[in-house]
């Protein structure tokens, strides 16, 4: 999974392709390369390691079209050899590819049986390899004869030294999008990679080609030219920047109570829920609720689910998107399906969306990234408002994912006055609390160095704060390295405790009264063999700071608010454990914020 940049411009191309490549660098940073057409001549220059790395190698290059490629690896390793642009072997064609061809390995063998040499050991090398192969003249045709013969997904871009002043691209799977701007013309994965340049954007659809010249674009699919239209763009000049802050992780944890007013402004009007965008009578035939994504956003769909099923007394599942696209498919009738997914991009949640749309299920997506791909493949969007997100570790997003499930849920009961004020008053206090518990920073700092040497940590917790346990466990991780499992507190006894020896951390998450008592038998239970227990409770909560070693005392709230800013303490740990062991917080090794291959 990859980030793919093309410009044809009157002037050298190398540092809007550069900066493209910078802002796309969320979708993979383990190696980085342009290319560019000089005297008839394809110049290239890749680097391992980071974009910026980029900036000093490429300087040398110059040519008024070009292509790059941001890196995350998945065939071959994160070297040289497989960073792209790829060129085929003829020296004529270059290209860059974002997505995964699943049938390289058996194109690789026929094409190595007619003497070609690969360079690297890439599956995307044999698309070029193919397109030089099948060139008669037409680098539109050569590739499109290409990619008929490939399965998996793909969105690449390709220069060719016969045509130096196009960029050829085709899509499948993969996002990408042309854009025109005043003096230039561009492709990239990414709108964030084209918002500074273009007036006008246009998404390309799978089995499209184009061939981009400065002044003009040519479309085509099944062989034959096609219209398309361009759209005025909507995210002109998306600026992000740390502000005072050391890292985005550490500002976008602080950016939650702003976050969390803007969709109280959005949502609450005259102290009733809105979503003007979804049809009244969603949720009239509505019998189950299936919540469908990947990673932190699965956690935010448990979570969410806590709370749905106590507003709407619905069955409520959660499935992992790559899970539930290969499960034996159910009929959908009586099921709203929720998607949820920060970027809109991740194969894995689009995927399924395509299948339920293929079984012509009611859809809505919970969705941050305005007209992303998920946007598309459901029946409606709701935007989570929480700006954009640069740290790969989701903070912001996550709440905001949360946020807006409690407020469908209490959408969804709008005519039960009863449930509707407490449960409305309790997503008014959101930004409050949530200043509040960034107040824990410092007890998150001084806990972080006292585990910043360990090699496993564990997190319990019952009901929403085993949902929480799970994003609090996934975010530390993630970003500081150190083995984490979040447990169900209740569950431990039947084999993990296993793991629990004299000395082993354990988080304890208990915010919900009715359940504190269960929750001190499990701290108790670790305790017995060894365990040191810091706990997260209730500040009233004396009976769990007594058989704790220490506490994080947070205010009593209702469970909305639990299962929203619960997890605020535990996103500063990771921060702050991260950053006493070194690691690069914003970048963690072998991530990426976006995962748009399978
Ligand atoms: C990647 C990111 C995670 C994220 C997940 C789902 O794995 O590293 O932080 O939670 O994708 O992303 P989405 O954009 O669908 O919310």
């Amino acid at each position: 999974m990859c980030g793919i940049v093309g410009f044809a411009a009157g002037e050298n191309v190398t540092d809007d392709i550069f900066a493209g490549l910078l802002s796309l660098e969320y979708r993979g940073y383990d190696s980085a390369g342009i290319a560019v057409i000089r005297d008839g001549r394809i110049e290239c220059e890749k680097v391992t390691g980071r974009v910026s790395k980029l900036k000093e190698a490429a300087k040398g290059l110059f040519g008024k079209v070009g292509i790059g490629h941001t890196r995350w690896a998945t065939h071959g390793a994160a070297t040289k050899a497989n960073a792209h642009p790829h060129l085929s072997y003829d020296g004529r064609f270059a290209l860059v590819h974002n997505g995964i061809i699943e049938n390289s390995t058996e194109l690789k063998n026929e094409l190595a049986g007619l003497g070609i040499e690969f360079k690297s050991e890439t599956d995307s090398e044999v698309i070029v390899q193919l397109i030089a192969k099948n060139y008669l003249g037409d680098p539109v045709k050569a590739l499109d004869a290409a990619v008929r013969r490939l399965t998996g997904s793909f969105a690449v871009a390709l220069i060719c030294t016969d045509f130096p002043t196009s960029v050829f691209a085709a899509k499948k799977g993969s996002p990408l999008i042309a854009g025109v701007g005043k003096a230039s013309a561009m492709l990239a994965s990414d709108i964030l990679a084209l918002s500074p340049h273009a007036d006008k954007i246009c998404r390309l659809e799978d089995g499209e080609l184009l061939e981009m010249r400065k002044n003009g674009f040519g479309f085509y699919k099944e062989g034959k030219p096609i219209e398309k239209e361009f759209e005025e763009i909507k995210m002109k000049n998306i600026k992000t920047d740390k502000g005072q802050f050391e890292h985005f992780m550490l500002k976008e944890i602080f950016d939650q109570p702003e976050v969390a007013k803007s969709i109280i402004e959005k949502r609450i009007k005259n102290d009733e829920v809105v979503f003007p965008e979804l049809d009244p009578e969603i949720f009239s035939d509505i019998k189950h609720i299936s919540i469908i994504a990947c990673g932190s956003a699965y956690n935010a769909g448990i979570a969410g689910k806590y709370i749905l099923k106590e507003l709407m007394r619905l069955p409520v599942t959660v499935s992992l998107a790559s899970e539930y696209r290969y499960a034996t498919p159910l009929p959908l009738e009586g099921t709203l399906t929720v998607f949820i997914s920060q970027s809109g991009e991740t194969a894995d949640t689009i995927a399924a969306a395509e299948r339920v749309r293929f079984l012509r299920g009611r859809s809505v997506s919970i969705v941050n990234v305005k007209d992303s791909t998920l946007t598309r493949l459901s029946d409606y969007t709701l935007y989570t408002e929480a700006g954009p997100e640069v740290a790969v570790a989701t903070t912001k997003g996550y709440t905001a994912q949360v946020m807006t499930l409690c407020l469908l849920g209490i959408w969804a009961k709008r005519n039960e006055r009863s449930v509707l004020f407490e449960a409305t008053e309790a997503i008014k206090s959101i930004p409050e609390i949530m200043l509040r518990l960034l107040g824990t920073k410092d007890k998150a700092e001084e806990l972080a160095k006292r585990i910043r040497k360990e090699t496993s940590v564990y997190f319990i917790g019952r009901n929403i704060d085993y949902a929480v346990a799970l994003e609090a466990s996934l975010k530390l991780k993630e970003i500081s390295y150190i083995h984490s499992e979040a447990y169900a507190a209740g569950e431990l006894k039947h084999g993990s405790i296993a793991l629990i020896e004299e000395g082993t951390k354990v988080f304890a998450l208990s915010l919900i009264p009715e359940l504190t008592d269960k929750t001190i038998s499990s701290i108790r239970e670790v305790k017995t063999r060894g365990a040191c227990v810091f706990a997260v409770c209730r500040e009233e909560d004396g009976a769990t700071a007594e058989v704790s070693d220490e506490v994080i005392p947070l205010p009593v709230v209702h469970p909305i608010v639990g299962a929203v800013c619960e997890v605020i303490p535990f996103q500063l740990l990771a921060y702050f454990t991260a950053k006493y062991r070194g690691a690069d917080i914003d970048k963690p090794r072998n991530l990426a914020k976006s995962v748009t291959v399978e």
